[in-house]
């Protein structure tokens, strides 16, 4: 099994998210491995990473506001899923959640996650990466082997 810290499969895992969101600036339709990826992403740094720091004192404030910021990501994914892509708002939407998941991912990375790796010790870090890693890999190879939903609606 790899050792590796959960913050740093994060921010690894954030790197592949950048890639995505260039590639889909000249390809829209790639939007949907994109959400795939975040919704993986969300739940499982919430339910292996900030579930923890929410009982700490110290990181509380911040790991609540990177959940609250989850939810405010989440929504806009809906409602680019649901947007027309053939539609000249679609890139605009698309450019205003860009801003909003950069300065996320760039929070956690520079506050929330050194923080993080002061207050858990190096065994709990390795030890939720190991799993981050597993479940990751397990839900993300179910999600993309799905087809991607087309639309929501009837
Ligand atoms: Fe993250
Ligand atoms: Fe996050």
């Amino acid at each position: 099994m790899e050792t590796k810290a959960i913050t740093t499969a994060l921010i690894e895992h954030h790197e592949e998210m950048r890639d995505l969101v260039s590639k889909i600036k000249k390809d829209a339709k790639k939007f949907i491995f994109l959400k795939k990826h975040l919704d993986i992403h969300h739940e499982l740094e919430e339910d292996l990473l900030l579930s923890h720091l929410n009982t700490k004192k110290k990181i509380k404030a911040e790991s609540l506001e990177s959940q609250e910021e989850h939810v405010v990501l989440n929504q806009l994914l809906l409602d680019l899923a649901d947007f027309p892509q053939e539609h000249e708002r679609w890139m605009v939407k698309f450019k205003v959640f860009e801003e909003i998941l950069d300065h996320h991912l760039k929070e956690e990375e520079e506050d929330l996650f050194p923080e993080a790796e002061k207050i858990l010790s190096k065994k709990e870090l390795e030890e939720l990466g190991a799993e981050f890693i597993e479940m990751k890999n397990h839900r993300l190879s179910v999600a993309l082997k799905t087809k991607p939903e087309i639309s929501n609606k009837s």
